[in-house]
């Protein structure tokens, strides 16, 4: 099965103008995020104990625009501490969310301000970075949709967060780590959701054209993924869009598309023709057969729509680096030589260090006394090395800077800007970035219990 199209199709079809558009709700612009604790029937029974922004429901979808001046004030009403990253968001080092590193961390009944104007458009997500493992294993993990200014041409969105819960058979949640997960590929959940639900369907009209977000916010699975039932294309990458001459392979059961935690990914789906129909987004998982996370129900009339007539996605400010005057810093990620637990501060600590940067280990949460991995002199372009000395897999994140991941030593990577890139077994990945954005920006895996037993640290940018 060979389904390979260019994305976009020909920039001919720019200039069609589809119905409809997205509107975002206005005034949310300002809004108040209230950490609290929240009860939700993800299987058969109420599960208590998750952590949310509300009582009862999952963390919201946040929208904004593209060079449009937000303020979210989180109010902490939990008694651990905590600070909220937003992902993907290449923004001011003081309003990214790293404790010790550029805030101290919201204390029980504080509120922190971040205030923000996202410069790239794109499908990013939110997540705490102090107390992480817990929060964001008891639910805490959003999407922030950053639109464009100008629309292209959908008649809907749907997002989906996709995310896994450790919970035992009468829905209590499960210790969130174990020391073996830990120092292996990282403990895994057994109950996988998209935005909470084991088998969500979300009704869109017939024939229309759908942006399908979908975010990958697990602590740990690596999702394998592809879709069935409709006509689709990816058009984004990690937030940022995929460029029109990009031939990006759509993932199939058999080759399906692995998306690491933090990673996300927009298709443009064309719904099914006939109401009833549903697209399908399938998951593999290992010894289980495909299932599907989630369905787009067609429903009416055909609105007998083209992916054609989509206008492609303007490319975000990223600026190109130089390759030919690019310095190189080295990165191994591997075990670490010795044990010792890492001190968080009041971020939590998973009390082993297993994991390390250039042979640290680093604090998960806190960079708090330790120095740089690497310091880069802002407006220089930079060639990353990015090794994997061990057999588990690894999503490595860096704040605050996108990259373009250049070249593997295992497979072909296709020309896409990012900010999470998935490393494989041995595999050595080269990126390449301009270092445009002053300040500390946290370096780590996104398996969260790598990151908190040693695979973190920061890269300072001067
Ligand atoms: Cu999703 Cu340190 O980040
Ligand atoms: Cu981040
Ligand atoms: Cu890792």
């Amino acid at each position: 099965m060979k389904r390979r199209e260019f994305l976009l199709g020909s920039s001919a079809a720019a200039g069609v103008v589809g119905l409809g558009g997205l509107s975002l709700a206005a005034g949310n612009d300002a809004q108040e995020l209230v950490l609290q604790s929240a009860n939700y029937r993800l299987r058969d029974q109420l599960t208590t104990g998750m952590v949310s922004l509300s009582p009862d429901a999952p963390p919201p979808v946040l929208y904004g625009r593209q060079g449009k001046a937000m303020r979210l004030t989180v109010r902490n009403t939990l008694p651990d501490y905590t600070a909220m990253h937003w992902h993907g968001l290449r923004i001011a080092n003081q309003m990214d969310g790293v404790p010790y590193l550029t805030q101290m961390p919201i204390g029980e009944g504080e509120s922190f301000a971040y205030e923000f104007t996202p410069p790239d458009a794109g499908t990013h997500w939110y997540h705490p970075h102090c107390m992480t493992m817990d929060q964001m294993a008891h639910g805490l993990t959003g999407v922030i949709v950053i639109a464009e200014p100008e629309d292209p041409g959908f008649d809907s969105e749907q997002v989906i967060n996709l995310r896994d819960f450790r919970l035992d058979e009468e829905g209590a949640f499960l210790p969130a780590y174990t020391a073996r997960g830990a120092a292996r590929a990282g403990t895994f959940g057994n109950v996988q959701t998209a935005n909470w639900r084991t088998e969500g369907v979300y009704d869109h009209a017939a024939g229309t054209l759908v942006r399908l977000r979908v975010v990958n916010t697990d602590t740990t699975r690596i999702y394998r993924l592809h879709l069935e039932g409709a006509v689709t294309r990816i058009i984004a990458w990690d937030g940022h869009p995929v460029e029109v001459e990009v031939d990006l392979a759509l993932p199939t059961a058999d080759e399906p598309l692995l998306l690491g935690p933090g990673q996300r990914v927009d298709f443009a789906v064309r719904m099914p023709e006939d109401e009833g129909q549903s697209a399908a987004l399938m998951a593999k998982f290992p010894g289980q057969k495909k299932r599907a996370m989630a369905r787009l129900r067609a429903t009416g009339q055909s609105a007998a729509r083209n992916l054609k007539e989509l206008r492609p996605l303007r490319t975000n400010p990223v600026l190109r680096p130089n390759l030919d005057q690019a310095e190189m810093h080295e990165f191994v990620f591997g075990w670490t030589p010795e044990g010792g637990a890492p001190d968080d501060g009041f971020c939590g600590s998973l009390g082993y260090s297993f994991w390390s940067i250039n042979r640290t280990p680093w604090p998960g949460d806190a960079a708090q006394g330790t120095g740089p991995l690497a310091v880069l002199e802002q407006g220089k372009s930079y060639v990353l090395r990015l090794r994997n000395e061990s057999p588990n897999l690894h999503p490595i994140h860096l704040h605050g800077l996108a990259f373009v991941p250049l070249k593997s030593n295992l497979r072909k990577l296709p020309p896409l800007v990012s900010d999470t890139v998935l490393l494989l077994k041995d595999e050595i990945i080269d990126i390449a970035l301009v270092a445009d954005n002053p300040g500390d920006w946290a370096f780590h895996c996104h398996v969260i219990e790598h990151q908190k037993t040693g695979l973190a640290g920061f890269i300072r940018v001067v």
